[in-house]
């Protein structure tokens, strides 16, 4: 029987879109929920492509309630009844009361070398700190932020003049090959670190 993964997103999905394409034939999983926090996220119509359900638990609704934010995703993300989710691009940072009920189910990745760069504005910050390495994680999500156990990363160059946008732009198709990879060895069980260049 296939595992059920649920992935949450905020943007446009590609990350999203890179995990399901991967789950097809012989992985063990397939992907049972795509939802958005923003009601238009590029990733949702994506989604819809591909015949996954979507949903959306809009934040707005819940002005200075984030436990009512998360009550309602708890409720929609059960209804679907997912083993695993995965954070893709999802710009909510989730409580730890709610982490801990997917403790060892979760993952996320971030655009940085863990644990460098915690936090937002990750390229920029490492090309100020002149690095010569860049790159993305992928984590499991414990109630600290982007904190939990590193399971897999991808290292690309700084090229002297990058900018920001040029460094994502180098970073990100090594997203699409990390954590489709991590998320199967996760799911067989696999918790020794990944990592690509
Ligand atoms: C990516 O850089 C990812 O690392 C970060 O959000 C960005 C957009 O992701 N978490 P996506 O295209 O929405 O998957």
């Amino acid at each position: 029987m296939n595992k059920r993964v649920a992935i949450l997103i905020s943007g446009g999905g590609s990350n999203m879109v890179s995990l399901v394409q991967d789950m097809v034939e012989d992985h063990p999983a397939r992907t049972c929920l795509v939802l958005s926090n923003v009601p238009d996220a590029g990733g949702l119509a994506k989604a819809d492509t591909f015949g996954i359900p979507t949903a959306t638990v809009d934040h707005r609704n819940f002005p200075k309630d984030r436990p009512g934010f998360e009550n309602t995703l708890q409720e929609v993300l059960l209804q679907a009844e997912p083993d695993f989710i995965c954070l893709a691009g999802f710009m909510r940072i989730l409580t730890p009361e709610f982490t801990q009920k997917w403790a060892g189910r979760m993952l996320n990745i971030h655009p940085s070398l863990l644990p460098k760069y915690k936090g937002l504005n990750t390229h920029q910050r490492a090309i100020d700190a002149g690095d010569t390495e860049a790159g993305c994680s992928v984590h499991e999500v414990t109630g600290e932020l982007d904190g939990g156990p590193i399971l897999g990363q991808a290292i690309v160059p700084i090229h002297d003049g990058d900018t920001a946008d040029q460094l994502a732009a180098r970073i990100l198709p090594m997203e699409h090959k990390l954590y489709p990879q991590v998320l199967r060895r996760y799911i067989d069980g696999m918790r020794e670190q990944l990592t690509l260049r």
